[in-house]
């Protein structure tokens, strides 16, 4: 039930820390603080993984690959199942296919994933629902541990995918030999860290609201980032759209001068995902590119990031300061806030939002 909360989705976005927690605690040992993935896979013997999902799950897959190859080096594949199903990809029976989906009813995703395994893949599922057809279908059930998801709109699904994401990657890595186990120990103990840093991140709630009643003025709004910002990006802007109806794009901010630079004017609020990390100064030189234009910069961002932003940054969230492997986690609130208040503003049905299903099982 939705106790205290207006909506599932808030409702949904508090239990992110406890959700995020309990799916942690399934994929790691916290005697040893070393990884503890169920399923026996052995990594070394994976040759490349197929992610395979819709929507936010998609979404949370190309987070999956942005940190399993940069820990692992395992290359990892990612694709909108609706297209991957039908366009006869080519696969190596090698690899292991990762069906990715909350509800474990998506017929794209089960298609694809069937294809995969008709090509003699290995397959595993990251799903919410054990007892859903395409845990069913797997070898390996990967389950996150958040509860069930009523709100149309994915918040806690999303991190706790992210969640087995990276303990996948520091498993991964650890397996075949990138890192040591002292690294491996270190790794676990920052992801351990990630929901009382999540806890933080949504206490910005505030500072979030404030902004969204500028952002829901617009009828377009960017969203760039770098590096695996660059997916929270696209999940900031899905989830905009989905709940509010402003049209929202995501972009790679270094794709900005390739076309999207030409949207920028005083009316298109432009949000830029860029904690302090080694991206961070490229991502800063677009927001004064952005800003010479007369854009609205809204810029999340952590406290070293604020303490450097350019010049005549205006509008900031100031997320907590974390390690870079769980920033996509601690990251995540602020825009699903955003997405939250603008529909607010705009008196939709952020649980209902029109023309939406909250589990597709048509193609
Ligand atoms: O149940 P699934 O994870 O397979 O669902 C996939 C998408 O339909 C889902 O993520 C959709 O995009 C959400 N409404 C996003 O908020």
């Amino acid at each position: 039930e939705k106790g205290n909360y207006r909506h599932f989705m808030e409702k949904e976005i508090h239990d992110q820390p406890e959700g995020c927690q309990r799916t942690i605690a399934a994929y790691v040992d916290t005697l040893t603080d070393r990884t503890a993935v169920p399923g026996g896979l052995d990594f070394k013997a994976i040759e490349r993984i197929q992610i395979v999902a819709c929507g936010t799950s998609y979404i949370a897959g190309m987070m999956g690959k942005y940190l399993i190859e940069k820990l692992a080096d395992l290359p990892v594949d990612v694709e909108i199942a609706s297209e991957f199903r039908y366009r006869e990809p080519a696969l190596n029976a090698g690899s292991l296919a990762i069906a990715m989906s909350q509800s474990g009813e998506t017929a794209d995703t089960l298609a694809a994933l069937r294809y995969c395994q008709a090509k003699g893949m290995k397959s595993a599922a990251i799903v919410n629902t054990v007892e859903s057809t395409i845990a069913r279908e797997v070898d390996v059930i990967w389950p996150i541990h958040c509860g069930p998801e009523i709100g149309v709109a994915s918040t806690k699904a999303f991190t706790a995918q992210v969640s087995v994401l990276t303990a996948l990657a520091v498993a991964a890595a650890r397996a075949r030999g990138r890192i040591d186990e002292a690294e491996e120990q270190r790794l676990v103990r920052v992801l351990l860290e990630a929901p009382r840093l999540i806890a933080e991140s949504i206490q910005l709630e505030d500072a979030v609201r404030g902004i969204a009643v500028e952002v829901a003025k617009a009828r377009d709004v960017l969203y760039l980032g770098r590096g695996p910002m660059y997916p929270l990006s696209l999940e900031g802007a899905l989830k905009l759209k989905e709940i509010s109806y402003i049209h929202a794009e995501g972009y790679a901010a270094g794709e900005l001068k390739h076309g999207p630079i030409a949207l920028v004017d005083e009316h298109t609020p432009i949000v830029i995902l860029a904690p302090f990390d080694s991206y961070f100064e490229k991502s800063a030189s677009n927001m004064s590119e952005v800003m010479a234009r007369g854009g609205q910069v809204v810029f999340i961002t952590d406290p070293d990031g604020e303490r450097h932003a350019p010049a005549g940054a205006r509008v900031v969230v100031t997320a907590p300061r974390c390690d870079p492997l769980i920033a996509p986690l601690v990251m995540s609130a602020p825009i699903q806030l955003l997405a939250y208040h603008v529909a607010l503003q705009k008196g939709a049905d952020v649980d209902q939002p029109r023309n939406l299903a909250k589990s597709v099982t048509v193609e």
